[in-house]
């Protein structure tokens, strides 16, 4: 029996990209998934591809940055289904370019989905994973979570803030005895989803396929890791800018292509 086996998990953002390919993934080990998505359309087809492959799925409207309406998607759900295990916020989006020529609509838009929907989602649903035999929350934030990122300030600053809530919460968890609930933060670089479509990958960190992020996310579940970092790295990253004083790590920074890889994103184009 896999790990997975009659677990509830309810992902956001799961029209698309590693949302999707998370669902399929741990539907095919056995899980329960809610499918969520801000399009009810894109929720459904979701459901629909698990189903047809012999899973169990619901597909549900869930647009995280209406964070009035959270509390009665929580309330519909119990309902309809009852209560979830595991929780992944996955839903996220990025708007980049020079910063002034960023319309403050998308960069305020970006904290919206990425930091205040994370929270407000996990708020409503971490009564159900405390009464869960295994709870879990994963939080999917960015290798961008550890630097800056010239081109895309609010994304980054957005997923640094997804870490730090994650890690708190985590160490909180602790404290409070609550053993029976995990916390994984994931830390992927780019990925080739098109959601960053146009950027160029930073040396040692090749563009990383959907399908080996999804693996590790998984792995790091199982195995209760409090952090998923891809490529390799990422690991280094932290290590290496506290050491160095900043103007080398800027430096460091631009030769490795940090600095300059979203000079010329366009992301998804469809
Ligand atoms: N791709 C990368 O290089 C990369 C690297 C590191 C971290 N990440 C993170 O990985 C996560 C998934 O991204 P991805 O690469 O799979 O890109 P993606 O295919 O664009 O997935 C993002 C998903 O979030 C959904 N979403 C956007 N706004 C939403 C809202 N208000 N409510 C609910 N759902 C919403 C999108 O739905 P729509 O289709 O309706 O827009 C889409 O399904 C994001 O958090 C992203 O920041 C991505």
């Amino acid at each position: 029996m896999s790990y997975f086996s009659g677990l509830r998990v309810l992902v956001t953002g799961a029209g698309s990209g590693i949302g999707e390919k998370m669902a399929l993934a741990l539907a095919a080990q056995g899980a329960e998934i809610i499918v969520t998505a801000r399009r009810k359309e894109a929720a459904a087809a979701v459901a629909k591809k698990i189903i047809e492959a012999g899973g169990s799925a619901h597909g549900m409207v869930l647009d995280v940055s209406k964070l009035g309406t959270i509390e009665g998607f929580r309330k519909r759900l119990h309902e309809k289904v009852g209560a979830i295990d595991i929780l992944i916020n996955n839903a996220g989006v990025v708007f980049g370019g020079e910063f002034e020529k960023v319309a403050i609509k998308d960069h305020l838009n970006t904290y919206q989905i990425n930091i205040l929907g994370v929270v407000a989602v996990t708020h409503a649903f971490m009564d159900d994973l405390i009464s869960s035999r295994k709870g879990h929350l994963v939080n999917i934030a960015s290798a961008s979570a550890y630097v800056g990122l010239p081109f895309g300030s609010t994304y980054a600053s957005s997923k640094w803030a997804v870490l730090g809530f994650s890690e708190s919460l985590r160490l909180e968890l602790r404290e409070r005895g609550i053993g029976n609930v995990h916390v994984t933060t994931v830390c992927p670089s780019y990925i080739s989803t098109g959601m960053f479509d146009g950027v160029k990958s930073p040396l040692l960190s090749p563009m990383l396929t959907p399908e080996k992020v999804v693996r590790a996310i998984i792995k790091g579940i199982r195995d209760k890791q409090a952090l998923v970092q891809q490529p390799a790295m990422v690991k280094g990253i932290d290590f290496l800018k506290g050491s160095l004083p900043l103007p080398v790590w800027d430096e460091v920074a631009k030769i490795a292509g940090i600095s300059t890889s979203m000079k010329h994103w366009r992301g998804k184009t469809d």
